[in-house]
Formats: structure tokens, sequence, C-alpha cells
């Protein structure tokens, strides 16, 4: 199987030449109108009729503690209910996402909202009847709720994402060195993924083989989680997720409702569909942790930074040792010869915690860039001259090379598109009425990412195309960008392409996570292109880069040939693999951006409203301007939620959920989101990948939020540094 390993940057492509001129073109998304019309059919949406079963999940009503007993003769003898699985005649021990924790959990209780039965009907409203008639007597304990309380006998965790500690020099003696100083404390609250669908599944089997249809981001590996979770061979199931109602990373791992949905459908002998309500995916699934960020800044009385330290706590349930990155960015974003970077993790009584849009970033760069901000103004300097003093021309941490870097043109872009010269530094300068306006900045940063990828594309003799990967279309657009990659590099207009995504019979692709999948599942399209690229050449007794492929036409010296002839009845197929290589170890690959933010906070009430927003991005090479944009937009947004509304609460006495849907749990409606606008620097990295992009789905939200914490602060004086900024910490 032709396979490439990205060890160094590749020279000119056909996406560059771009015959076909679809790479960087704005189409519309592919599965868009489709979702919006009903037709895509999502997970739970798969199955009907004559012989499907209901499952529905009976969850714990304490956060911590020991069940005595679980009564399910009521629920068993309810009409239309025929089975009740619960800890105890559960068919194996199965496991969750992220390791050990049952699917049921039986004996003991570690958080609010875990799964303890599953109750299975003819209907789904029997279902849910028979699940309010199971009873749980349990034993409440004592729990741990509170971050803050459990920071002291917070541990050290083993690597993630990044090592938990990062050094250079001596940082502690820099600071008490430093001209002037900044020493600040932010913290960051729970969040939730909070996407469109609920999580869902519906199982089958057909003898011993699983067919699931789940809503889920990594298709290879959830297969393998699942079979695990059976006890049987990852080649014993398929899963199926063709449409996909947002992810964020709350659809990472295997979820319950699959594996239960799978375990019950076995024992019954009928397909069953389990779907958690809104309220259970806010219990069940996992969370964004919760953090305590310290910053630290020393720098001389002109602004260079000397020292730099960003400690943090974060937390996550007993057993588990995901900890967020979230000094990913403080790494290298800016220069200083004294570095200290540091992670600490907690134990908590409370859902997991994992990874979710910008894991790191998100809440790393509120922290950052308002600690930025702040020092900014003890030095007299404007935010993005401080900033610029700071560029540093290679990795501060390691001296590597960056290997492409764009902030201070994104900063200087933004900064003349938005009118930033106008900013006046003083906070309370400029008042509307009762309304004090302010505007901020922030920078953006997201490490860029690349995942091993297979894809297969087949010409057909038709001279149509045919993408298939197991790669997941989470609602970035991967159907389109793979469809315009086929289409540039084989020269064959958009409605010639069809791609088949989400089915893990298909090569197994990067899947959706950390924004590295449309480099790297696009990568594996070209890949396999390349080698149908050599074989058409030869049938054009033509060295590969003498053909042009153009509008399904074959072109070499003065020979044009339809594709359709010259392929003469005959299919041809070829798989593409991507593997990251050292061209990513070598370089530090980084995506780039520059928020800008004009709030009006109201003076009476603290009511804070965000008048006009603007990102300029750079992440190499734009593959779809609609769908990039969007990506950027809904980052930004995030970021308003994360400034304004976004926390899960949960209540520290007894470790219960108390805003488990979206009533509460305050997501950005259309009325708190003014005019956005994004600026796309469309560059290439050519060691990022051979697409020549780097990520770009999370750079949006990184930095989002401190841009509006920024121009709250510039509005009204008002530093909030524990998120998010509502009215009471305003006033
Ligand atoms: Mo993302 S948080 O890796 O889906």
């Amino acid at each position: 199987m032709p396979t490439h390993v990205m060890n160094e940057a590749l020279g000119e492509t056909r996406l560059d030449k771009g015959a076909q001129g679809l790479i960087g073109k704005p189409l519309d998304r592919y599965e868009g109108r489709l979702k919006v019309t009903g037709k895509a059919p999502y997970a739970y949406e798969t199955r009907h009729g004559e012989g499907v079963a209901y499952g529905v999940v009976v969850t714990a009503p304490v956060a911590k503690g020991k069940v005595v007993s679980i009564d399910t003769l009521k629920a068993f003898s309810s009409p239309g209910v025929i089975h009740v699985l619960t800890g105890d005649n559960l068919p194996t021990n199965s496991a969750q996402p992220s390791g050990d924790k049952p699917a049921i959990g039986g004996g003991q209780i570690h958080f609010y909202g875990q799964v303890l039965a599953l109750v299975v009907a003819d209907s789904f409203e029997a279902a849910r009847h028979g699940a309010s008639l199971v009873t749980v007597e349990c034993e409440t304990r004592e729990g741990r709720y509170d971050l803050d309380a459990e920071r002291p006998n917070a541990k050290v965790p083993p690597p993630g994402n990044m090592p938990p500690d990062t050094a250079r020099g001596d940082f502690e003696r820099a600071f008490a060195e430093a001209e002037v100083k900044l020493d600040e404390t932010y913290r960051t609250p729970s969040q939730s993924h909070s996407a469109m669908e609920p999580h869902a599944a519906v199982a089958e089997w057909q003898g011993g083989q699983l067919t699931v249809h789940t809503s889920c981001q990594l298709v290879g590996d959830n297969t393998r989680q699942l079979a695990a979770a059976l006890g049987i061979k990852p080649d014993k199931v398929r899963i199926l997720t063709p449409y996909i109602g947002g992810g964020f990373g709350g659809k990472l791992g295997i979820g319950p409702e699959a594996v239960l949905a799978a375990m019950v459908a076995k024992e019954i002998g009928r397909p069953v569909k389990v779907a958690l309500t809104r309220q259970q995916v806010y219990q069940v699934t996992s969370r964004r942790t919760d953090t305590i960020q310290r910053v630290r800044i020393g720098a001389t009385r002109d602004g260079r930074i000397t020292a730099i330290g960003h400690e943090s706590w974060c937390s996550n349930m007993a057993g588990d040792d995901y900890f967020e990155p979230i000094g990913l960015s403080t790494v290298f974003l800016y220069a200083g010869e004294n570095r200290l970077i540091t992670h600490r993790l907690a134990e908590l009584d409370v859902l997991m915690a994992s990874a979710m849009r910008a894991p790191g970033e998100a809440v790393g760069m509120l922290a950052l860039e308002n600690a930025m901000d702040e020092m900014a103004e003890k030095l007299g300097l404007d935010p993005i001259e401080f900033r610029k003093r700071n560029e540093p021309d290679r990795n501060p941490e390691d001296d590597k090379p960056f290997s492409s870097r764009h902030l201070i043109e994104c900063m200087e872009e933004g900064a003349r598109r938005f009118g930033w010269s106008e900013r006046e530094a003083r906070p309370r300068a400029r008042q509307e009425g009762d309304w004090l306006i302010g505007i901020g900045m922030a920078a953006a940063s997201r490490k860029n990412l690349l995942a091993q990828s297979s894809a297969e594309v087949r010409l057909e003799p038709d001279g149509r195309a045919i993408v298939l990967t197991d790669m997941t279309d989470i609602g970035t657009g991967s159907y389109t960008i793979l469809a315009q990659t086929a289409g540039e590099m084989l020269g064959l207009p958009m409605d010639r392409i069809t791609v088949l995504l989400g089915d893990s019979a298909l090569p197994e692709s990067s899947g959706s996570g950390g924004s590295f999948g449309a480099a790297s599942a696009g990568s594996s399209v070209y890949i396999a292109c390349e080698a149908l690229i050599e074989r058409l050449a030869r049938k054009m007794d033509c060295a590969a880069e003498d053909l042009t492929l153009k509008d399904g036409t074959a072109v070499a010296g003065n020979r044009q040939v339809p594709l359709v002839e010259l392929l003469a009845g005959e299919a041809l197929s070829a798989e593409g693999t991507l593997q990251p290589g050292n061209a990513t170890k070598d370089h530090h690959q980084a995506s780039y951006g520059a928020h800008f933010c004009e709030v009006a906070v109201n003076a009476v009430t603290g009511e804070t409203r965000v008048r006009r927003m603007l990102s300029v991005c750079e992440a190499g090479r734009i593959l779809n301007a609609k769908t990039a944009r969007s990506q950027c937009l809904g980052g930004m947004i995030f970021g308003i939620g994360t400034a304004l509304t976004e926390e899960l609460v949960i209540d520290d006495r007894n470790g219960l959920l108390v805003n488990h849907d979206l009533a509460e749990y305050h997501v950005p409606v259309n009325a708190d989101v003014p005019q956005l606008d994004v600026v796309l620097l469309d560059k290439v990295d050519r060691l990022a990948s051979p697409m020549a992009s780097k990520g770009l789905g999370e750079l949006g939200i990184s930095g989002a939020g401190a841009a509006v914490t920024n121009a709250i602060y510039n509005a009204c004086g008002v530093r909030v540094r524990d998120y998010p900024a509502t009215l009471d910490k305003v006033l």
C-alpha cells in the first residue's frame, strides 16, 4: 500500500497548481442540506419497526456511596418491559472509554449520574416508564466535589498530551529579580460539550457479528473499545456513523449507551436502541475539567519577558489520569529564557473529565492571554506591542524551528481591520448612555497534530471517483474537503465524486479529533490519488509530472484523452496511508490567530453584550474557505460562551449536577452573538502535511474568551479572573 511518511516537505503539488480549481473554494457542505432537511439519518434514526427494542438508562441518584439494593421487580412486571440489566446480571464486566470504569457500576457509586441499570422494552415509552419504577437504595458517603479544597492533594499526573512539567532556566530566580512582575490566579469551571445530537446507539447481531449505529468521532478506536468491552474480536464489530450532530470531544470514546445496547441486543436476540436524554448526556458522558491557573510573568521595564510561569490544577475521577494540557500554548507562544509550566491533577467524585474542543488551549489561553493583557497594562504598553516584543524566533522551550508562524501578521491584520488604533488604553473611557464600551484582543494558537490515516480511492470505468475511509464528519466538512481533494488530484468536478465515511469496514483513518482530521485524512486521499495518477500516466505513456488531469480528461503534451476512454472499462483503485514522521518531530507546528472583541457593559446591571468580534486565523493552506470560516465562527461563539455564561454547576455539598440541560447550561444563543468576522490568511506549511494545511478546527476557540474578558476590562475596569464573567462578577 502506498504509504507516505511525513519526514520532509513536499515540493509544489497538484494542490498548488489547482488545475481543477477546487482547493480552497468556499463550497457548501455536502451533508449540510441533508442534515437540515432531515434526510441524514442520525444513529438513533437508523432502525425502526418490528422487533426493535428500546433501552433507557437509570442513573445514580447520589454522587458518592454504595448501592445497597436495586429493586427491578416493578420494572420487570411493567407492560412491555423485556429485560432489566444491572450490575448483578451484566453478561460481561465491560469497560467505558477511558478504561476500567464499568458501563454499569455495580457496588460503588463514583459520581452522580453513573449508570446503574438499563431497562429494555418494546417501546421507548414503556422503557422510560419501566426505568421510573426502578428503585435504588444507597448509602451516601462524603465526597470530594471542590477543586479548590482538593488542590493540596493534587498529584503529578503521568504524561498525556504533553509532559506534566516543563521547565527551562531558573524561573524562580528570574521572576524574583524581574523589574516588572505579575502574579495572578485564574479559575475556569467545568464545561459540557453539549453537542446537538445526544449520544445514541442502535445495536444488532447477526450470528456472532455485531453492527452498531452510533455517534462517534474515532471509528477505529471506538470499534476496538467496543469489542474489548464485549470481550470479542474487533473484526466481529462494525460501527456505522455516517452523520454526526457534533462531537467537540464528547464522542471521542465509545459510550455506555453503545456497550449496553450491544450487550442487551445479544441477550434478547433483537435490535436494541439506546439514547441518552439531554440530562443524561450531561451526567453520564464527560466534561471539561475545572481549572485553577497561577500565571506569573516577569519582564524588563521595556517589556521583554524574562520569566514566564504557568502552574495549573485540574480534576478527574479517581483512577483516570487524563489531565487537561493547560500550558500547551504557554510552552511556545512567547519568548523568555526562564520558564516553568506545571500540571497537577486532583481527584474529584465528579464525572469523567475528557478532551473538549481545544483541550488545553481553550482554558489555558484564558489565563495566559488575560495575564498578557494585565502585564501590558503594568508596563504601559499596547497589548499588541507587548506581544510583538516577545515574539520568539524559535520554540523557546527547545529551540526547534517553527514550521511556519504568522502570529504577528494575524495581530497586525486584525488591528488594522478592527480599528484597534482607536482603542482607549484607559478603562471606562468610552460610554454610551448606561453602556460602557471597551475593546480587547487576545492571541490564538493551537498545536498542530497529524495522525496516521488511510483511504482508498477508486476510479470507476464511467469516470467517477469514490473515496472510501472510516473518517468521520462531525459537522466540520470532512465529506466536502475529501471530495475537493480527490477532485483536484484527479481532475474531476465535485459531482463526479462520492465520499463514503463513518464505517469501520472502510480503511482506518485518523478520525476527527485534535484538529488533525482534514490534514491527516486529506493526505491519505492525496497519497491514494498519487498512486492512481502514476497508473494513469503509464497508460498515457508519460511521466506523472507531465500529466494534467482536468474536467475528466487526461492531458499530456498534445494528447488529450477522456478518462473514460483511458480506463477502457476497467476500474482503478489505490489505497494511501499517511504517517507522521520527522517533519513534525523536528519542527514546532501550530496554527495561529488573533481575536478582537468589542463589548458593551451595562454600568447599572453588569450585563455584557458582545458588539462585534473579528478573528484573523492562519492555519496553512485553507482547504475550503467556507468550512474553515465556519469552524472559526464556531470557536468564537464557544469563546463567547466560555467568557460569559458556560459553567457546569456541581453542588459542593452533595456532588449533584445542578444545570444538566441546555436551558440551564448556557451556551450562547443567536441573541448573544453579533455579526462575527473571520479573516483567513491563506499560507502553505509544507512541513505540516502533504495538504500543506495545519489544524484549524480548534484554533477559533483558543484565546477567544480572553479577548472578551480583556474587552470587559477595557470597558469597565473590572478584571474577571474567575470564569465565566457573569453579571455579579462584573458589577
Ligand atoms: Mo477534540 S476535543 O480532540 O474532539
